[in-house]
């Protein structure tokens, strides 16, 4: 699945508050799964719920999902290595979507829709955050498919 131009154009539109943001440049040095930094990993997420929209010809809020997709990670440390978050990362499944959309909302003042699209992309796991609009449910299932091939291929995808 590709994006035409003009899907590509106003993809970069609404993306390019969040990644020119230097908090979201931190993400860079964070890493996702095998050798995928967050910065590569939201992106993926993005573009892959963003195709998945417009492969399926739904009507969508594309600031929501693609905002809500790029911040749906900005949790803002490495969960992977930092040994004094060690007790973070026993939780990180069940407490990053949280705190992702609270940095989100002090940094971006995202609105309630978007705020919604970051703190149920965990869902089913953390099972009271059921994703309740169609961007939310898009992101949800594009973190799915991103995440698992990310497991197994240890490199980026989506783009
Ligand atoms: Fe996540
Ligand atoms: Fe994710």
């Amino acid at each position: 699945m590709t994006l035409n131009r003009k899907h590509k154009k106003q993809f970069n539109f609404h993306a390019h508050r969040v990644l020119s943001h230097h908090k979201v440049q931190e993400m860079k040095n964070y890493v996702q799964h095998g050798d995928v930094s967050v910065y590569d990993h939201v992106n993926s997420v993005a573009h892959t719920a963003y195709k998945l929209a417009h492969g399926l010809r739904l009507k969508i809020n594309e600031k929501a999902l693609i905002e809500g997709a790029l911040l749906h990670d900005f949790f803002g440390y490495d969960w992977h290595n930092d040994k004094v978050k060690r007790k973070l990362f026993d939780m990180h499944g069940f407490t990053h979507a949280k705190r992702a959309k609270e940095r989100a909302v002090k940094y971006f003042n995202i609105d309630r829709h978007t705020q919604h699209v970051i703190e149920s992309h965990m869902w089913p796991l953390t099972l009271r955050n059921l994703p309740r609009s169609r961007e939310a449910v898009l992101v949800c299932i594009a973190d799915k498919i991103v995440s698992a091939r990310e497991t197994l291929f240890h490199r980026k995808s989506g783009t």
